[in-house]
């Protein structure tokens, strides 16, 4: 079963809402605490799609958590009544939820980032201005004051969780060769099937995760997030515009969740973080469930080119055992360059219509001379899979930047691609779109 449905029927806790039920409402916004190096890290997720097993050792928020005993308001509620931020109610606990998740989080607490901290909540009633205000309240008394954002017993937590962890619980349903990270494709597109049948549950393997500089690549777990990827300070180093670029990839509660492995095996011809990683001609370990459920995963292993995996429409180069362990690319030098695009009906929080990256690896001869030497350009939504443009990157290598090596290869661009008509827009209004953003990446990386 689904959080939601755990706290709402199993736990009577009914402030909880139901909204879409697909990650797109942020009524059912509730905090996920996970002991991390002794200290509990908060993130929001949407409960919707969160399967119950990865709940396993984890501080599980709800709204009836944050209410003080004594009846009265929390700041972030107090902010939210002052700024008349709340209307029917019905998303006013997302919203709660995900400031008061902001008010003990890592992140700078900057006007900006509360802003950015309730970018999944969507209401029908207040038209926002009076829910940012308050959100900027909090951010100012967070700055001042000594008031308490979250009740006491938030205190006793890491010890909770440090004596949970000693209870191991099993994730893994002996046999189940069916694989979930963060839920957020597979409960949108089938939650009835998920909730009859048994899953693994691999958000939170060990194995799975963490990001790490290997000296010639950068090694990335199955079940890194994109928060985690966000965080990284390895990503951070390489992706200049890291921040700027996965804002423009669905919501802080979604990214919270959704992993890559999962990103890449929904197959999705306009997943972001597979167009992403197509461009850094990523290659992927892909492992038999045998070797992980024997807790082996040297063994069984075969590394494909990313590119390899996607065969038509949903149809992968992988076993149905086979689950993705580890994503890498080589680790670019000083004269990398990366960029990515993506235009959607709205800016945030929204599926892409078309979406592209590209890296390169450049020489100069001076300040605005530039030779490529190395290329890797992809594209989504032009197609039946997340397309890896080879002839154009292959085109590309050797070039010189210029208007006429960007026209040329514009043009090659538009041959390797099949859009198709469809509620996003039709074939002419993808292919222009994805001329003028593949125009955009040189504009981004060289101002040309
Ligand atoms: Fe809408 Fe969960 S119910 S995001
Ligand atoms: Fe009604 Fe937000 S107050 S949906």
């Amino acid at each position: 079963t689904t959080v939601l449905d755990f706290v709402r029927y199993h736990k009577d806790l009914k402030g909880t809402k139901i909204g879409c039920r697909e990650g797109d409402c942020g009524a059912c916004t509730v905090m996920v605490g996970e002991l991390v190096a002794g200290e509990v890290k908060y993130r929001t997720m949407t409960s919707c799609l969160m399967p119950l097993a990865n709940a396993a050792g984890k501080h599980i928020v709800t709204v009836e958590g944050i209410n003080p005993a004594d009846g009265s308001m929390t700041p972030v509620q107090q902010a939210m009544v002052d700024e008349s931020g709340t209307q029917c109610g019905f998303c006013t606990v997302g919203f709660v939820m995900s400031l008061t998740n902001f008010c003990v989080d890592d992140t700078a607490k900057t006007r900006e980032m509360a802003v950015s901290a309730i970018d999944g909540n969507i209401c029908r009633c207040t038209g926002y201005k009076s829910i940012e205000r308050a959100a900027c309240r909090v951010s100012e008394q967070l700055a001042v004051s000594s008031e308490q954002f979250v009740p006491n017993y938030f205190g006793d937590i890491s010890d909770r969780l440090t004596n949970l962890a000693a209870t191991k619980v099993e994730t893994r349903p002996v046999g189940s060769v069916s694989f979930v990270g963060g839920g957020t494709d597979v409960y949108v597109q089938k939650p009835e099937h998920m909730a009859e049948s048994d899953a693994t549950a691999l958000l939170y393997d060990e194995q799975l995760r963490g990001i790490r500089d290997t000296g010639t690549h950068i090694e990335i777990g199955g079940s890194a997030t994109v928060t985690d990827l966000l965080v990284s300070p390895v990503m951070q180093s390489v992706f200049p515009q890291l921040y700027k670029h996965l804002k423009l990839v669905s919501s802080t509660p979604i990214r919270n969740m959704a992993t890559l492995a999962g990103n890449f095996v929904n197959a999705s011809p306009i997943g972001d973080m597979t167009v992403w990683f197509l461009a850094l001609g990523a290659e992927i370990d892909l492992t038999g469930a045998a070797s992980i459920l024997l807790a082996t995963p040297s063994s069984g292993v075969r590394t494909l080119a990313l590119k390899d995996l996607y065969l038509g429409y949903k149809q992968l180069a992988k076993q149905p055992d086979e689950m993705i362990t580890a994503i890498r690319f080589k680790k670019p030098g000083d004269d990398f360059r990366f960029n990515f695009e993506k235009v959607c009906k709205r800016t945030y929080l929204d599926i892409a219509t078309v979406n592209t990256a590209i890296s390169l690896a450049v020489s100069s001869a001076s300040a605005d001379a530039f030779t490529i030497t190395n290329a890797h350009a992809s594209a989504g939504g032009v197609g039946p899979i997340p397309f890896y443009l080879r002839e154009t990157s292959a085109f590309l290598t050797g070039k010189t930047v210029s208007e006429e090596t960007i026209t040329a290869a514009n043009e090659i661009m538009q041959s390797e691609i099949s859009p198709i008509s469809d509620v996003r827009g039709t074939e002419a209004y993808k292919r222009l779109l994805l001329r003028q953003l593949f125009r955009a990446h040189f504009v981004e990386m060289f101002g040309v």
